[in-house]
């Protein structure tokens, strides 16, 4: 049986969970219009070079998370862990150097070999948004407002909580590695195992350890902001301004660091309480270096990604499905013009449902199982008369109409 199981850490899209991704689709496509964003659409795999390097050898992604593969003409492909190296280098294989700024939302399942919990999935759907030559924070601040936006838009604002950081330029990073190694080789006995390997690595990464004993020892270590040089510190203090004065309520965190190694200057995070470890909702950062990284040109690039699982749990409810109009034939013949009358309404723009077995009374049934709202009745009498009974089955109300005045009957029924 387990082979009829889905894989471990992926998931099935059914009725309200399917209607729940569908609605954050919708809303935020509608938002990326509004803001300008034009949508891109990359591969699902890309060659794995595309995220080694750019993510960092020493992330956790490229280091244990990534699905390779070899396919069968032994070439090296990854199935995408995220979606930012995909569009960068969208970016530069069309050579749309020469049309900046260019924004852009993307959609679509990622793939990380994560050890599966609520919240945490192997293969999981990422809404996300990039804008690439605009070296102004101002688009920081617009990216982090959209984010906003799109939580009181679903309704789900109340659960989200949002916290930034700085992390300051390549100089500000490598001065403040320096201070964490020197902190933390004072304390190496007492890390984890994990933080130890992390001090050979990539330092910055224990800041955001989760192990109880790290955590301790992170509360005394050097503060990000006090290694911050002046030009850091102005972009920095120009985002909190300007998230004051659109009256986004945000904390600063500095242990806030980003698992990639793409970024620099801010990073944010929208988390929730309310899905246990798994806080992170949408997250994202400036990454002014990764074009070139790449091997482009210096183009400054911000964007961030969300989860679309992790906002379906924070739904409250799915949107419920359009009433259907469903219609009732209950002979052969009647079946035929069933058939007939449903193509016409469809076209008309309509919501139609068919019951295709059983007499009068069990379709009717099966109507209102379906929660339809108005049901067209066609039988041997409805043939002969050429009419057609319209019921509004809320109200019980029914009428017996010519087929020209159908429309209207609906359209009367459905305003009821
Ligand atoms: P990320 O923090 O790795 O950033 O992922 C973004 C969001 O994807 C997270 O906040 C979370 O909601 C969701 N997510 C991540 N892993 C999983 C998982 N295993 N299961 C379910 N949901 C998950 C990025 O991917 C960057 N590309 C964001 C970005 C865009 N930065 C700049 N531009």
């Amino acid at each position: 049986m387990s082979k009829l199981q889905p894989a471990r850490g992926t998931h099935d899209l059914i009725f309200q969970e399917a209607r729940k991704h569908l609605h954050i689709l919708e809303v935020s496509r509608e938002l990326a219009t509004q803001y300008g964003f034009d949508e891109i659409e990359t591969p699902i795999f890309e060659h794995l070079q595309v995220f080694t390097k750019t993510l960092g050898d020493t992330s956790d992604i490229v280091s244990k998370e990534m699905y390779v593969f070899k396919d069968k003409g032994d070439e090296t492909l990854t199935l995408r862990p995220e979606g930012t190296a995909g569009v960068v280098r969208a970016f530069l294989s069309n050579g749309l150097q020469r049309s900046l700024p260019c924004r852009f939302f993307y959609q679509g399942p990622m793939f990380r070999y994560e050890r599966p919990q609520k919240g945490r999935y192997r293969q999981f759907h990422q809404i996300g948004v990039e804008v690439l030559g605009v070296e102004n924070p101002m688009s920081d601040v617009e990216l982090i407002s959209m984010g906003q936006v799109l939580f009181e838009r679903l309704e789900i604002s109340e659960k989200i909580f949002l916290e930034i950081n700085s992390i300051g330029d390549a100089d500000t990073r490598r001065r403040y590695k320096e201070a964490l190694v020197e902190y933390y080789k004072k304390h190496l006995s007492s890390l984890s195992e994990d933080s130890q390997r992390r001090l050979q690595t990539n330092p910055l990464r224990i800041l955001d350890s989760k192990d109880r004993k790290d955590l301790e020892i992170n509360e005394g270590a050097p503060k990000f902001a006090e290694h911050l040089n002046s030009d850091s510190q102005k972009i920095f203090a120009y985002v909190q301004e300007a998230l004051t004065q659109l009256e986004i309520p945000f904390q600063v965190n500095p242990k806030l660091v980003r698992g990639l190694d793409y970024y620099n200057h801010t990073v944010f995070e929208f988390k929730t309480t309310a899905l246990g470890s798994q806080d992170a909702v949408l997250s994202g950062g400036r990454y002014d270096s990764l074009v070139e990284m790449m091997g482009g040109p210096g183009t400054p690039g911000v964007g961030w990604a969300a989860g679309i699982e992790r906002l379906c749990l924070l739904l409250d409810k799915a949107p419920e499905k359009t009433r259907p109009i469903t219609l009732v034939p209950v002979t052969d013949e009647a079946e035929k013009y069933a058939l007939k009358i449903s193509h016409e309404l469809r076209q008309k723009g309509l919501p139609i449902e068919m019951t295709y077995s059983g007499n009068l009374s069990n379709r009717m049934k099966k109507a209102s199982k379906i929660n339809s709202e108005v049901v067209i009745i066609i039988g041997e009498q409805e043939l002969e008369t050429e009419t057609l009974t319209v019921k509004h089955l809320d109200s019980g109300t029914q009428s017996s109409v010519k087929k020209e005045e159908l429309m209207s009957k609906i359209i009367e029924f459905l305003s009821k």
